[in-house]
């Protein structure tokens, strides 16, 4: 039976060794706790990392895999103390987590970590690799694992595989100050579906997709060398049955109570966090003591309760912040404290799950004012927790949460005198808006709850698989390729269509590099040899460089796109006359665009002028061809003309002449009994709806066509070629 392989570094449990033996506690985060409730429903599987030391001996790991296996469906990934200290600590926790919360100046760039980074993300590969099994579904998770999907993919070309990343993805300029960018990037593209929590992070990621592979997207769906993938925003959600019923709960209720008791009439102001430099804890705490100064009326009359979970200690820039954060209370509660009242109350400890909640329903207003955050749960579980209750929740802007929870009083988390307000308007605000503007929430949160978010990104999954089939149905299977050299075999007289750039010829940043290296030479020269056999070359370049590059040979040349055709031995000659004084008007215009966009060009040819734009950033060439497209296709509406978007170029020709007209010249004459026409292009599609329908027709490379075969690259078409006059059968 097929399964859900999660894998992700954090494993949903915590390990706890003690004398008196093993034992599990829930790890805390946003992926853990909330994978960790719908996982349970799912037949599926857990691959993370075992936080256990290296000195941790044979029997002891034995004993916990078996346990973690038995109770979780866990499997334990092993780290050495040096791995760990590279991987976690230093390159996903100094290098990447503060380069994606836009925390660059504490970023630290370090080839050794990000070596410890790539080795471990291969083991965590070779976990998944022993764990698969055919049909699995493979899900990984976060930013320790980025190389992962890519990694598996080499082993596993056909693997259904999923990422999610759960942290914000920056703009380009960030994300190009790593080192390893390129690395981190298409490690993700090993993914059929790449997940973020927000439309901002999925846009982030596309561009920064297409400025360092060049690859182009449509609808956030990514066209790479052989593979189409997809990206998109699933907003993450909670349990939200588990928070609201656990609220209601007796136990839940009796220590709600006690906590409530403490307050007496004083209102409760609940702020929970890792104690990380992303969550705005030191400005939340600036703001509350603003609001005190600005309203000594409120003295004695709020608490605020601040639960700093203890998180990654053994990064400098945390530990720093624990003393911050100590000294800043410290301050407060100084200036502020009475004999009765002390205003902030700290617990710098982990909460189990039931008292979280009790704190969730007994406070009154929660505060959660990241400066960055990828989704943020606490926000989610605060509202969760209030089913039909009243309570306020104050977040920031800069929380993914905050795309869906505009009904909470939304702050910048860096203006101090807004949070200050925010208190304030938190306060004083009537019961009913409370009421309503939570329910609003919680319908949302109650529909798009995790286990909704799960399946909808493995159903999305499915359906990127569906498409990706698809596109690979047409593939040239080992069969019909076996029927195709036996009937090329069988016939003896053969029309070859052969396309040149793209098909015979690997593209290029320089179009006038691209002359035929001897080997293509060499089996152009041996399949024209045949005397069964007619070549054509169909190309859309000019006429005088296909002479130079393959007049010498004895096949057919088509040229411009079927503007010039010369036959084996004979002239070049116009297939009709033509008309090129449009050219006048069009040019200044393409002219335009190569000054508007650095590293474009112009190529004129007899009958047809082309903008060519691969070397180009490609960021603004999409932008700019979808432009000149759009204004070149308003101009020519009334002419005779065709406006061609090509591989990387856009073709301004006379609508009279196409590929396919061109290739007429030669399917015309009777007595083929083998036609056979390869291409990658547009233009190439003109060439197949003009062939018999018995004739084989072969597009290079994935995406929409007429042509009843694919081959994924030019090696494969070379290779083809061979083979079919090879002899050897
Ligand atoms: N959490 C917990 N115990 C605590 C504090 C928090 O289990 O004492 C859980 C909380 O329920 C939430 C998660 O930790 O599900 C925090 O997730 P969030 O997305 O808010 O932040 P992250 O820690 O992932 O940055
Ligand atoms: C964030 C990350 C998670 C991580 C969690 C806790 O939510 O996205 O991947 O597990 O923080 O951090 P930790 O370093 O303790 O795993």
């Amino acid at each position: 039976m097929s399964r859900l392989l999660i894998v992700s570094n954090r494993l949903p449990v915590t390990i706890d060794r003690r004398r008196e033996g093993i034992s599990f506690a829930q790890s805390v985060g946003g992926l853990a706790t909330g994978l960790a409730s719908f996982y349970k429903e799912y037949d599926a599987a857990w691959i993370g990392w075992a936080d256990v030391p290296e000195r941790t001996g044979t029997t002891e790991r034995a004993e916990i895999a078996r346990q973690l296996e038995g109770e979780y469906s866990a499997y334990p990934v092993f780290l050495s103390d040096a791995d760990v200290r590279g991987y976690y600590h230093g390159f996903a926790n100094k290098t990447l987590w503060p380069t994606f919360h836009q925390f660059t100046q504490y970023a630290v760039f370090d080839s050794s970590t990000w070596q410890a980074y790539v080795r471990v993300n291969r083991r965590f590969a070779e976990a998944v690799l022993a764990a698969a099994r055919a049909g699995d579904t493979i899900w990984v998770h976060d930013y320790h694992l980025m190389l992962v999907p890519g990694m598996v993919r080499d082993r596993l070309p056909e693997a259904s595989i999923g990422f999610f990343l759960h942290i914000p993805f920056p703009t380009f300029e960030v994300f190009r100050m790593l080192p390893w960018r390129r690395e981190l990037l298409t490690g993700m593209l090993g993914a059929d579906l790449i997940g973020f929590h927000t439309y901002d992070y999925a846009r982030h990621y596309l561009d920064s997709a297409i400025r360092l592979t060049g690859y182009e997207h449509l609808f956030g769906q990514i066209t790479t060398i052989d593979r189409v993938v997809k990206v998109d925003a699933f907003p993450m959600g909670i349990d939200f049955r588990r928070f609201a019923d656990s609220a209601r709960s007796a136990e839940v209720q009796g220590e709600t109570t006690r906590i409530r008791r403490k307050s007496g009439e004083r209102k409760i102001i609940l702020s929970v966090d890792r104690l990380d430099y992303t969550k705005g804890i030191v400005q939340r705490l600036e703001a509350f003591d603003l609001f005190l100064r600005r309203h000594p009326e409120q003295r004695e009359r709020v608490d605020l309760l601040l639960v700093a979970v203890p998180s990654r200690t053994r990064v400098e820039h945390y530990r720093e912040l624990k003393q911050q954060v100590d000294e800043l209370i410290g301050r407060i509660n100084g200036e502020h404290a009475t004999m009765d009242w002390t205003p902030v109350r700290y617990l710098y400890r982990s909460l189990p799950f039931k008292d979280l909640v009790a704190l969730y329903v007994a406070a009154d207003i929660a505060m959660v004012t990241p400066l960055r955050d990828g989704m943020n749960l606490i926000a989610k579980e605060f509202v969760a927790a209030k089913s039909g209750d009243k309570g306020v929740l104050i977040l920031s802007e800069m929380a993914g949460a905050a795309m869906e929870m505009g009904e909470a009083i939304v702050v910048n988390p860096n203006n101090r005198e807004e949070l200050a307000d925010a208190i304030e308007e938190a306060l004083e605000m009537a019961d009913e808006e409370q009421t309503e503007r939570l329910a609003l929430m919680q319908r949302r949160l109650e529909d798009y709850d995790v286990e909704r978010w799960a399946s909808d990104f493995i159903d999305q999954l499915g359906a990127i698989k569906r498409v990706q089939r698809h596109l690979n149905a047409r593939k040239l299977t080992p069969r019909a390729r076996e029927f195709l050299v036996w009937d090329y075999r069988q016939t003896r007289r053969r029309l070859l269509l052969l396309d040149y750039d793209g098909t015979l010829m690997p593209f290029s940043a320089r179009i006038e590099k691209l002359r035929p290296d001897p080997e293509l030479v060499a089996l152009l020269r041996e399949i024209a040899s045949d005397a069964a056999n007619e070549v054509v070359i169909v190309s859309g370049r000019d006429r005088r460089r296909l002479e130079r590059w393959l007049g010498e040979l004895d096949i057919g040349l088509i040229a411009e796109h079927g503007a010039w055709v010369r036959e084996r031995a004979g002239e070049w000659r116009m297939t009709e006359s033509l008309d090129d004084a449009w050219k006048a008007e069009i040019r200044p215009i393409l002219d335009q665009y190569v000054d508007r966009t650095p590293g474009s060009f112009v190529e004129e040819k007899d009958f047809s002028l082309a903008w060519h734009y691969r070397r180009t950033d490609p960021a603004l060439a999409q932008v700019r061809s979808r432009e000149l497209q759009d204004s070149l296709t308003h101009l020519t509406a009334n002419q005779n003309l065709g406006v061609l978007p090509g591989n990387k170029v856009i073709e301004v020709k006379s609508s009279s002449i196409d590929k396919g007209r061109g290739a007429l010249k030669w399917l015309e004459s009777d007595g083929w009994d083998f036609v056979l026409s390869l291409g990658d292009d547009r233009t190439d599609e003109d060439v197949f709806s003009v062939l018999p329908d018995w004739a084989t027709s072969i597009k290079v490379g994935i995406g929409p066509s007429r042509a009843k075969f694919s081959l994924d690259s030019v090696g494969e078409v070379r290779e083809l070629l061979r083979e079919l006059v090879s002899g050897d059968a």
